[in-house]
């Protein structure tokens, strides 16, 4: 989720690439760094800050040389290694000629890496990036130009990349290349940009141009030309950009809660890529706990605030359905003063969008008080949360800006369900095939949210039908349980209207005496072993008045029979529907906001992330 920027043949090179990396802080700033190149020699400069990481990297550039005609910037959402300067981009190839940036994760960097440090290359960050310098430095070596040599080394890279690659032996010229990471090329006259984002270039160029997956680009000062990887020659798709520069940053959505919803395929991919290691093994960021103890735990406890309490609900029904172990959720507030039991064989998770709640940081520290061994469950690499667990799993949802959570939910839930099929394999609790076929479940899962979130139409509708509803239901059973609260959530965040999640169960032993017409229930209704008992729930509120919408399955016929509004979904295991299942629940929060005027972004009174209790 970095952001990336490069420019060939401006007259102030140093200037457009800080100035683009200021606006591209918005995909990440834990660090940043520029190289230009020019002369025969490479200039590199890098900062790590925190958010103020790109006004550092400035005051680094004070010292810069002049007359470089060619540079790359990068500002750093972290995902391997920590935000630390030596992690900053751009990487450089032995000889220090060639810089890199990288924007993705490279699958198989552990491999590569152990390969080029056998044939001699030395390593300088703990980035899976860097091992890309080091396969171009060989290239480039072989007498390859700096086309082909990008080109030939993509040729053994796995995994999902937006790259900019320099090299001050053969100047004024960039190579880009892109596969599943964004990637923009834009030109104007003696001048071409390239851009993970818009933004970055938006008033320096004066067309735009899509560089598609598989494509290597070559840019020089009179404009570039586009080969695949096999080297044919390929056109690129001109874009029509009619965008102020707000709306560029948001990736031309509205705000950003409809950039970062439309971001969650990209996010479950993320979350998901290089976790498995040669042998099979399910693989996690850090892991300072071994598999002999994770074997041996006896009981799980997850701890969270808010969304990421949603998740962690969801995760208590995979790792007791998969691990077989005894599992229980707590909200961190409330946990860390309830004198907890910690006996040998706890484990507590923390999980967190932030990584810096403090009511979740408090509750992991209680446990580890305790002793208790701490697994984080965090989006930001290196939050308070991930430095002081003992083993840490990234969500890498990239940088969330809109207080109500999205993506980081269904991140959180991809993650948390990896974590349970590996403690499955350990406790061999499942078959190993059927482990495989759960982790490719779960990789499928993002083209089923694609398809959910094709339907935003019908949500709106919805949404227009219930205008004037103030008070909401949500119910579920199972997993839909969780899923009814987080959608219950949303609602009430977006929009200040009443909403309440409850578990269908549960209706009858209170929520019922407030069922009256007017009223709105919405129940998620897709796993098949609870339908009856969901239908007749519905049944019940029907009776009483209440207008009825379903989320329920494309194939499910006879919804229609209680429901008033259906919202369809594709089906999927019923432990990964909640990943699918919660994307009508987030549009149709959204669409209601929107009709009432509501700061999606910014909701009345909330924070994004809550640092005191
Ligand atoms: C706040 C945010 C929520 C978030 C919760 C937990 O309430 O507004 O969107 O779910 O904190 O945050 P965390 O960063 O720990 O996931």
């Amino acid at each position: 989720m970095c952001g990336i920027i490069g420019v060939v043949g401006a007259p102030d090179t140093l200037g457009t690439l800080l100035e683009g990396l200021e606006r591209l802080e918005y995909r990440g700033y834990d660090s940043a760094g520029v190289a230009l190149a020019g002369a025969g020699t490479t200039w590199r400069a890098r900062a790590a800050a925190g958010t103020e990481s790109v006004a550092a990297l400035v005051k680094e550039c004070e010292s810069a040389p002049m007359g470089f005609s060619t540079g790359l910037g990068h500002t750093r959402w972290a995902t391997h290694g920590a935000p630390e300067a030596v992690n900053a981009h751009p990487h450089l190839d032995c000889s220090g000629h060639i810089a890199i940036i990288h924007n993705g994760i490279i699958e198989n960097h552990s491999e590569l890496r152990e390969e080029l440090l056998a044939r001699g290359h030395v390593f300088t960050s703990v980035t899976d990036s860097e091992v890309l310098a080091h396969l171009i430095e060989e290239a480039r070596r072989d007498g390859q130009d700096l086309t082909e040599a990008v080109r030939t080394s993509l040729l053994v890279i796995s995994g999902a990349f937006a790259i900019a690659v320099l090299d001050a032996t053969e100047p004024d010229v960039i190579v880009a290349a892109r596969r599943i990471s964004p990637l923009v090329v834009g030109t104007a006259p003696g001048i071409t940009y390239l851009a993970s984002d818009v933004p970055a270039i938006l008033d320096k160029a004066s067309a735009f141009y899509a560089v598609n997956d598989d494509e290597v680009v070559r840019l020089g000062p009179e404009g570039f030309r586009a080969i695949d990887l096999e080297g044919a020659p390929v056109r690129l798709r001109q874009l029509t950009i009619d965008w102020d520069l707000e709306t560029a940053e948001k990736g031309g959505f509205d705000d950003f809660m409809a950039k970062e919803i439309a971001e969650q395929p990209e996010a479950l991919r993320a979350t998901l890529l290089d976790r498995r290691r040669r042998d099979g093994a399910i693989c996690f960021d850090e892991m300072k706990i071994s598999d002999d103890e994770l074997r041996d735990v006896k009981r799980i406890v997850l701890v969270a605030a808010g969304t990421s309490y949603h998740a962690a609900l969801v995760a208590k029904y995979a790792i007791e359905r998969w691990a077989r172990v005894s599992c229980e959720v707590d909200i961190a507030s409330e946990y860390r003063y309830r004198d907890p039991i910690v006996e040998i064989g706890t484990l507590v998770i923390g999980v967190s969008q932030s990584g810096e709640t403090i009511d979740t940081i408090q509750a992991t520290r209680e446990a580890q008080r305790r002793g208790a061994r701490v697994v984080a469950v965090a989006n930001v690499v290196d939050s308070s949360l991930a430095r002081e667990a003992d083993a840490v799993i990234y969500t890498r949802a990239g940088l969330e800006v809109s207080v109500a959570s999205t993506k980081a939910f269904v991140a959180q839930v991809a993650a948390l369900e990896l974590f349970a099929l590996r403690l499955a394999q350990l406790r061999g609790t499942l078959l190993e095939r059927d482990v495989e076929a759960h982790y490719r479940g779960l990789h499928a899962v993002g083209a089923q949210v694609q398809l959910a979130l094709s339907r935003r139409a019908d949500v709106e509708a919805v949404a227009a039908a219930l205008a004037g509803a103030r008070d909401f239901f949500y119910l579920g059973r199972h997993v839909g349980y969780p899923t009814a609260l987080e959608g219950a959530l949303k609602l009430k965040e977006l929009t200040y209207l009443h909403a309440e999640g409850y578990p269908a169960g549960e209706l009858k032993h209170g929520p019922l005496a407030l069922i009256e017409p007017g009223v709105v229930v919405l129940a998620v209704a897709t796993d098949p072993s609870m339908h009856a008992k969901i239908l007749s729930n519905l049944a019940e509120v029907k009776a009483r008045g209440a207008s009825v919408v379903a989320i329920a399955t494309d194939d499910d016929e006879v919804i229609s029979a209680v429901a008033d509004f259906v919202l369809r979904v594709p089906a999927t295991e019923p432990l990964f529907a909640p990943m699918v299942d919660i994307i009508p629940q987030q549009l149709f929060a959204y669409a209601t906001a929107r009709a009432l005027g509501r700061n999606v972004d910014r909701p009345r009174n909330l924070a994004k992330t809550v640092t005191v209790e």
